[in-house]
């Protein structure tokens, strides 16, 4: 017998206007967070948003994805310290005209954020079966980063932010967390409730970035 055709197998939920402004609204105040108030979240809360990060698409559905939940004193402090050395030699590395206002930046919130998690992505995986990665192996990290993005929207739903930290070097990071050798790290994330809300990239709020319009990133061909 013959598959019936998925779009009578399952019923769209209604997507109506309200939801998708809503939706826009949740694009527009997703924020990276470096200001974390230090309470905890509510139990189960970080395990939901690991679980709807899975639901983000993957090359070939490899689900490459990998998250370590980083809770010991010890190692949250060797990362802090790994950040603060590459972001010392980052500071070194800025132009003249920028360095001053570089110092002055908060670039990630290590120090208060109560759940920190580590993305990394294995290539290894058999997952998938190698499809769509031939020609561009690293659609696995792709999947990675959207796996992330996922997670952030979904914390931002409920009020949760996140910091995505990148100033960090890679091989100290897994040697830190003990990771096996052929997972790559796509971001270190800090986790909480923020200590403000804006609608304004942190970055364009201190001068350093601001945001382009999207036709100048848009071409036609
Ligand atoms: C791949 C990636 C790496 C990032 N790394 C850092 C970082 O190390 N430190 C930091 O403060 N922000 C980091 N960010 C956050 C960006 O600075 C932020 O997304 C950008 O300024 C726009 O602000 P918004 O996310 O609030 O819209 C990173 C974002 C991405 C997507």
């Amino acid at each position: 017998m013959r598959d019936e055709p998925l779009r009578s197998r399952y019923t769209l939920p209604a997507f109506d206007p309200g939801f998708r402004a809503g939706l826009l609204e949740l694009f527009r105040w997703r924020r990276d967070v470096r200001h974390f108030q230090r309470t905890p979240l509510p139990s189960g809360t970080l395990q939901r948003l690991l679980e709807i990060a899975c639901l983000a698409p993957s090359v070939g559905l490899s689900q490459p994805w990998r998250f370590v939940i980083v809770e010991d004193e010890a190692r949250r402090a060797s990362i802090r310290a790994c950040f603060e050395a590459c972001n010392s030699q980052a500071l070194r590395d800025q132009q003249p005209g920028k360095a001053r206002l570089y110092a002055r930046l908060k670039l990630a919130g290590l120090a208060e954020a109560p759940v920190q998690v580590a993305v990394f992505t294995d290539r290894e995986t058999l997952q998938g079966h190698g499809l769509g990665r031939r020609t561009m192996p690293e659609m696995i990290e792709y999947s990675g980063v959207i796996a992330i993005h996922t997670l952030w929207l979904a914390a931002r739903a409920e009020g949760i932010g996140v910091g995505w930290v990148s100033i960090l070097d890679p091989s100290r990071i897994a040697a830190i967390l003990d990771t096996p050798p052929k997972w790559k790290l796509i971001g270190y994330l800090c986790i909480g409730y923020p200590e403000e809300e804006c609608e304004t990239p942190e970055l364009e709020r201190q001068g350093w970035e601001q945001r382009s319009s999207p036709a100048s990133t848009i071409i036609t061909r």
